[in-house]
């Protein structure tokens, strides 16, 4: 098998040039604007954001191009390049679509309009690479590429981070997922070859080399859409809100999972809440920790011990959290049975979506086969390989 064969790559500079002239050609003019908004991995710290912890996403080498051009009526006009789906609507009428892509933009739109920003009808083409449904977020690439292409053609000025805040609401307000900010933040400010350190409590961050070398990070697509993901993901916030309102009792100063630790989650909160909610706050508070070991391992080129607490991070996501399934947990599985793969757990929301790999590079076509060869005898699926690269954030392409 050749690397083409195993890897998805496709070229940007292609990609976005084929959505501007998708829009020519659906629209009949030239967009005012064209913006590549990219996807995100994350290495470790899942489930931490919304519980104020750390998380260590990074934007990848897929993207969702947006094309727009600014019409002088109130209009909508969006096509999605990609599903050949167009939508029609109008400003102001702030309704959900059935189509559902159209809502994350519309959710974006409704918060630019509540924030007072007098917007203009639009004609808007959009397409990409990022496979949806995969947990690499293309919705917050979607959210991004849109808020950064209307702060440029309003001339709005806003700091990314308030992009970045403005698309996380469309999603928690209009979307109705109750996500943290980590998607929207990687994408607007991923940088090339490094991963983004977040505190989500305070949204500090720095950014951390990854030297990859001889490794190489590799996606497995289980080809699971985690279509449950939204409604179980506002569950496991639930519990840990119930956790963190137990904590509270006794530790009057913790307002989320971040300032819980170890001691009180196995001497105080055991006793005090079901089984299930202990299980869903002991992953939190492992987690973080796991991420910061994790990280100091990273400053010290430690791929090894980093890709321990990967692993680790999974058979808590998988039995406590419990945002795994079948699938995923048999692509990690065979991961620990390939000596070339160094770590790997479910990455996103979970449900669903993809694994995420640190393997050798000389060895990746054979180890796909072999774990293509597993997945397909068991699932009657075929798994797909995603080789990726970290790259820079969302940005104009030209205007
Ligand atoms: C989804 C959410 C993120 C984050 C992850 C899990 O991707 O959008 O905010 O909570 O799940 O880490």
């Amino acid at each position: 098998m050749d690397s083409s064969s195993t890897t998805r790559t496709t070229s940007s500079l292609a990609a976005h040039s084929h959505i501007a002239r998708e829009f020519s050609s659906r629209f009949g003019h030239s967009p005012d604007i064209l913006v590549s908004s990219p996807g995100r991995i994350n290495l470790i710290g899942e489930h931490t954001d919304y519980n104020l912890g750390f998380v260590l996403p990074a934007a990848i080498d897929k993207y969702i191009h947006i094309a727009i051009r600014k019409r002088k009526d109130k209009e909508l006009h969006f096509f999605a390049a990609d599903f050949a789906s167009s939508y029609t609507g109008k400003l102001g009428n702030w309704e959900k679509s059935s189509l559902q892509w159209p809502d994350f933009l519309l959710g974006v739109l409704k918060e630019f309009d509540e924030h007072g920003v007098e917007l203009f009808g639009m004609d808007l083409c959009f397409g990409g690479d990022i496979p949806s449904g995969a947990g690499l977020s293309s919705s917050a690439a979607i959210e991004c590429g849109l808020a950064q292409a209307i702060n440029e053609l309003k001339q709005l000025n806003w700091p990314k981070i308030e992009l970045v805040q403005l698309a996380q609401a469309a999603e928690n307000r209009f979307v109705g997922v109750q996500c943290g900010i980590m998607d929207q933040f990687a994408s607007m400010f991923g940088m090339k070859d490094k991963a983004i350190l977040l505190d989500c409590r305070n949204l500090k961050y720095e950014y951390i080399p990854l030297a990859l070398d001889q490794y190489a990070i590799l996606l497995l697509d289980s080809q699971v859409k985690h279509s449950l993901a939204s409604s179980e993901y506002n569950v496991r916030r639930e519990q840990c809100e119930m956790g963190v309102k137990a904590l509270r009792k006794v530790y009057p100063h913790v307002n989320s999972l971040r300032d819980a630790n170890r001691a009180m989650i196995e001497y105080t909160l055991k006793d005090q809440v079901p089984d299930l909610v202990y299980h869903r706050c002991k992953y939190v508070v492992e987690e973080n920790l796991r991420l910061q070991v994790g990280c100091e391992a990273l400053r010290r080129n430690d791929l090894v011990s980093f890709g321990k607490k990967m692993f680790a991070s999974h058979v808590g996501l998988s039995k406590l959290y419990e945002v795994s399934c079948p699938e995923l947990d048999y692509l990690v599985e065979l991961a620990r049975l390939e000596h070339s793969i160094i770590g790997s757990r479910m990455m996103g929301g979970g449900f669903g979506g993809c694994t995420i790999n640190l393997i050798r590079k000389p060895f990746i076509n054979e180890v796909v086969e072999r774990i293509t060869t597993a997945y397909e005898q068991k699932f009657a699926k075929t798994p797909t390989p995603i080789i990726c690269q970290l790259s820079n954030g969302t940005a104009t392409v030209s205007s």
